[in-house]
């Protein structure tokens, strides 16, 4: 599929009315764990672009453009406001965030798996670990105030057990930042570094919103303390795009993102309501991103092809269970941090590192760390912790369930 050679029926604008723009919702109790995934992902896709889009106008001093740009934001407005409405009334938050963390977990295992840049890959495998981490001290979370199993949520399809511990997740945000990518990147490469920036920023955003609507101290206190780890995640990400795109370029790669995850979704989709949505969604974006070469034609004097040099689309995403790949990046590195660049050992970390330094104050009071109480109290409460395992964890000194490592990936020679 080439969205550039595709005849959608969709052409120009389709604005919707209240009754059109009001989708019917998903049945949370019969619907797959990867479809509730898809909708966090493609509203966290349209989320991007429609504040790319706003940023772009702020900076742009032609009022022509910028009313071309307000036609195509409108219309992605459109698309997220649907696309959020999937998720039924009777979805409550803790449940939700468990659902953002199966997405972020998987996304980005299926990304790493099939992606040709070494160093990018790195980087998915890097916050991989650490948000297959934050899944299992949510579903602690879970546990304890509600007494319920997150795996009714996560189909079984995830494992969800420790990884590198959320505690050893702070670091200094001069370590945050990676080396972009260039014009010369694979296609799928621009994909990937474009869809994980993206699904990233909408869980960072979605826990900056409902952090103090969650009903318990213990909770929000969570939710501040992932928010921080996703907000370096964000970083992470979005540090590896390509930095020399003009906006035009890159309002083309944003739109070309959407076609090709609108395209995916449609291809794996089983839930008929979201299927819709996904064709209808995929119809405008094609019409946007025409559009949107158009501008780049005319204003800039360039081609599509400057920014993705083949149209057609690579392999397409399809979301499922990554349970052994999760499990050998765990094995293999699980003890890693940042140190600019680049990934090291905490073994192997300078004692006098950024990292160090700052972990001794974000962490300086052990008994304050929220990730860490989550797990104390429920193994208070219920003598072991909560896990959904197929095997024991890979990491020896992870298996214990009546103890929360709190130095393994943070204090030097810890196992
Ligand atoms: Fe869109
Ligand atoms: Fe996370
Ligand atoms: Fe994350």
């Amino acid at each position: 599929m080439n969205p550039f050679d595709f005849n959608s029926p969709i052409t120009g604008q389709k604005y919707y009315n209240w009754k059109n723009i009001y989708p019917v919702p998903y049945d949370k109790a019969t619907t797959s764990p990867y479809t509730k995934a898809r909708v966090i992902l493609m509203n966290g896709c349209e989320t991007e672009q429609v504040f790319f889009l706003h940023q772009f106008s702020r900076n742009c001093p032609d009022n022509d453009l910028r009313r071309e740009l307000a036609k195509i934001r409108r219309i992605e407005q459109q698309q997220q406001k649907l696309v959020q409405c999937l998720k039924p009334k009777n979805e409550n938050i803790l449940e939700e965030t468990i659902l953002y963390e199966l997405l972020a977990v998987d996304l980005t295992a299926k990304l790493a798996k099939c992606e040709p840049d070494q160093y990018v890959k790195e980087a998915l495998d890097f916050a991989l670990l650490e948000d297959f981490d934050h899944l299992y001290r949510y579903a602690n979370l879970m546990k304890l105030e509600y007494g319920n199993n997150a795996e009714y949520l996560v189909g079984k399809y995830t494992e969800i057990m420790p990884a590198r511990p959320t505690i050893a997740h702070h670091r200094h945000p001069v370590d945050t930042i990676r080396r972009s990518t260039d014009s010369e990147a694979h296609t799928i490469t621009k994909l990937h570094c474009n869809i994980i920036t993206a699904a990233e920023q909408q869980t960072m955003n979605f826990y900056m919103n409902v952090c103090n609507l969650y009903p318990s101290d213990l909770g929000r206190r969570l939710y501040q303390e992932i928010g921080m780890v996703e907000e370096d995640h964000v970083t992470h990400y979005g540090s590896l795009l390509n930095t020399n795109l003009t906006l035009l370029e890159n309002l083309v790669m944003h739109m070309y993102t959407g076609c090709y995850l609108y395209y995916s979704c449609l291809q794996s989709e089983d839930n008929p309501q979201a299927k819709c949505v996904w064709k209808e969604c995929f119809y405008q974006e094609v019409a946007n991103l025409k559009l949107s070469a158009d501008l780049l034609e005319k204003y800039e004097n360039k081609h599509w092809s400057c920014v993705i040099s083949e149209g057609a689309f690579p392999e397409l995403l399809n979301l499922g269970p990554n349970v052994e790949y999760v499990r050998d990046v765990l094995k293999n590195t699980v003890t890693c941090t940042c140190l600019k660049e680049d990934y090291c050992p905490v073994n192997l970390m300078p004692l006098d590192s950024n990292f160090f330094y700052y972990q001794s104050i974000v962490n300086s009071d052990l008994d304050c760390v929220p990730s860490h109480n989550v797990i104390c109290d429920t193994i208070n409460k219920f003598k072991i912790d909560y896990r959904y395992e197929k095997a024991p964890n890979p990491i020896v000194s992870l298996q214990a369930r009546n103890v929360d490592n709190i130095t393994l990936g943070r204090v030097p020679d810890s196992k």
